[in-house]
């Protein structure tokens, strides 16, 4: 193949083929995705976070559990026996950024929704080795201390609904009386115990 051969000692040529090859394969998987309902448009009853849960995913963020959960169910049995049914492109339509994570140290939390009562999240956030004695999670005693003003809630939910997120007027109207005065282990627990509920919880 003496035309191979010309393209293999041009580096050049080489890079610029490389290039081709990869665009054309990147237009071919990823454009197509932009034009599918079921990757780009909600599952069918999901409502937005509320104006407390926006701010326990802030709290989620600022703390990195990100950084030891992940929020992503792969479809396949270990992990929905475990988990739940797998995670769907849908319910993280309006989570910018997203949290799937990539490192599970801990559990996945994609639907830990509903698994715990609030009680039961408040003890184990404040110390984890209260009700699981052999955690290796850290404690997060400041999150019953510190207290949300609020602040910052309704220019938050603004800036989401200019990225497609259904807000209301009144929503953000009412963002700031929503949360003042909570605390962000109320806020965390509200935003912990909403993840993976919009699909139904088969386990
Ligand atoms: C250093 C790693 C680490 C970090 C950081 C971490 N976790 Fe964990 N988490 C774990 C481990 C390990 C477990 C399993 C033991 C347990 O239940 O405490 C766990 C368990 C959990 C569970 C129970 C899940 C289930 O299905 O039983 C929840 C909820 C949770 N973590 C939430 C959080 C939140 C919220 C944060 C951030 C404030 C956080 N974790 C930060 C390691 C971590």
């Amino acid at each position: 193949m003496k035309q191979h051969e010309v393209l293999e000692k041009n580096v050049g040529l080489l890079a610029l083929f490389m290039v081709l090859a990869v665009s054309i394969g990147g237009l071919v998987q990823i454009v197509p995705l932009f034009f599918q309902s079921e990757v780009n448009e909600p599952v069918e009853g999901m409502k937005p976070y509320t104006a407390l849960q926006l701010e326990g995913r802030d709290i989620y963020i600022k703390e990195g559990c990100v950084g030891c959960h992940s929020q992503m169910i792969r479809p396949f049995r270990a992990e929905t026996e475990r988990y739940g049914h797998y995670s769907v492109a849908g319910e993280s339509v309006w989570d910018h950024p997203f949290l799937w994570g990539s490192k599970r140290t801990g559990p996945d939390l994609a639907r830990v929704g509903g698994r715990y009562s609030d009680d039961w999240h408040r003890a184990h956030l404040y110390n984890p080795r209260n009700v699981v004695p052999e955690s290796k999670m850290p404690a997060y005693p400041w999150l019953v201390e510190n207290t949300l003003d609020g602040k910052h809630t309704a220019a938050k939910m603004q800036a989401l609904r200019t990225l497609g997120v259904p807000y209301s007027d009144e929503d953000i109207a009412g963002a700031r009386d929503a949360v003042k005065g909570k605390s962000e282990m109320d806020a965390l627990v509200a935003y912990l115990q909403v993840l993976g509920t919009s699909i139904k919880n088969k386990r």
